[in-house]
């Protein structure tokens, strides 16, 4: 648990009231929350940007399966990448269409390519890389109450 530090921000008013909107519809308690996941999120991109270390990721997907290629496509890309590729799940939304949600971990410029390389097949509908980070390098505080 990290030490907290107030400090004060200026913001023009509409911008203001605008991030006051967002963060009622999100539902956060407080202003300071929504700054900490921002400046998280702002981190962990710069982390994925810098490329150094290992880091984390999922990358989800909406395919169609009754293109029997696709399917067998990327079940060599997951087997081709097993060192990538921690786990998956799949599920299976209709009768044509799957989800799979791939869980990876190695470094950002590998993960980029592999999802780049998956959510470029043909036969893929949605196809959506997200980061994550363990956060060791972003602070791990909550506010005291
Ligand atoms: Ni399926």
């Amino acid at each position: 648990m990290s030490d907290l530090t107030r400090f004060g921000v200026s913001l023009p008013t509409e911008l203001l009231e605008d991030f006051d909107r967002l963060l009622a519809r999100l539902g956060y308690a407080n202003r300071s929350e929504a700054l900490r996941d921002l400046i998280r999120e702002r981190l962990a991109d710069e982390e994925w940007r810098e490329g150094k270390g290992v880091v984390f990721g999922t990358i989800t997907l909406v395919y169609d399966h009754s293109l029997g290629s696709l399917t067998n496509r990327l079940l060599d890309i997951s087997h081709e990448h097993h060192d990538l590729i921690i786990t998956n799940l799949h599920v299976h939304l209709d009768y044509e269409h799957c989800l799979e949600v791939l869980v990876v971990k190695g470094k950002a410029a590998e993960i980029r390519n592999l999802a780049g390389t998956i959510i470029g097949m043909r036969g893929v509908l949605h196809g959506k890389l997200t980061l994550a980070t363990t956060g060791k390098r972003l602070g791990d505080t909550v506010e005291k109450k």
